[in-house]
């Protein structure tokens, strides 16, 4: 038996987090290390995406969220950022054919309106095309910002309010509701590679009562029997919601 099959057998498929959420980290130091351009550690990172979403079809993941860009990253070099929304373009129009092979459903989550005409096209095409999927739903997070989320959906309930949509008795369903991700359950899972113990601005609410776990692998060495330990760990460990253990 390989590792892979050592710890694909070790799976509880009753037991899979229904939703796991990746920030992806490393592609900078992972090019670094090797001696090459920051854009060579882009490029293997989209490798490892699409390993990973393989993966998570396969194993019979539900949701797959995974952190693309923040609404932090416009501050990197011009060149870097024209670089990676190429990445974005060029991923999503080749994708397509194997997302529908896999039965996989795109989602979008972020500030979408501030993105170029051509990439919200392409998003647009993608999302259009993949809509009939009942499989794995996988969500791409470009341009998002948890806080820049959370003012969207504090100034949309406002309105509502105003309108007389909503009720003034605002609860936690209505918040979930107003946010970009208010047709995903929350994660169950967080997964963050290279090392860093951060959320990062990455779904702050949602995140709540997620089960962190963080490697110091870079994100385009990230491996599926990597994934599989996360998700054994996951596994493995009991899960409060704030309730006492007795
Ligand atoms: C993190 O590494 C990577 C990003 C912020 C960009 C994410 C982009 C990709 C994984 C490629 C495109 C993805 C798709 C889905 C097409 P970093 O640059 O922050 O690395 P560093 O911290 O080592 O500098």
């Amino acid at each position: 038996m390989t590792k892979k099959e050592e710890l694909l057998s070790k799976l509880d498929h009753k037991k899979l987090p229904q939703h796991i959420a990746i920030i992806m980290d490393g592609n900078g130091r992972w090019a670094k290390k090797r001696g090459l351009p920051r854009s060579a550690g882009h490029l293997a990172g989209v490798k490892t995406v699409r390993r990973i979403v393989r993966t998570s079809s396969n194993i019979g993941i539900k949701f797959l969220t995974v952190y693309a860009f923040s609404t932090e990253n416009w501050k990197r070099p011009k060149n870097e950022v024209s670089i990676i929304m190429s990445l974005f373009k060029i991923y999503l129009k080749k994708e397509i054919s194997t997302f529908n092979k896999n039965d996989v459903r795109l989602n979008v989550i972020g500030n979408i309106g501030d993105l170029s005409d051509g990439l919200r096209k392409i998003i647009d095409n993608a999302l259009e095309k993949t809509s009939a999927n009942r499989g794995l739903r996988f969500t791409l997070a470009i341009n998002y910002g948890s806080r820049e989320e959370i003012i969207n959906a504090v100034k949309n309930i406002v309105n509502d309010v105003e309108r007389g949509i909503i009720s003034r008795d605002i609860n936690e369903n209505v918040i979930s509701r107003y946010l970009y991700t208010s047709d995903l359950p929350d994660p169950d899972l967080l997964i963050r590679t290279s090392g860093e113990m951060r959320i990062s601005n990455f779904l702050l609410w949602q995140l709540s009562y997620a089960e962190i776990w963080v490697t110091d692998t870079y994100w385009p060495d990230f491996e599926q029997t990597e994934y599989m330990k996360a998700i054994l760990d996951y596994q493995n460990r009991q899960r409060r919601f704030g309730k006492h253990n007795g």
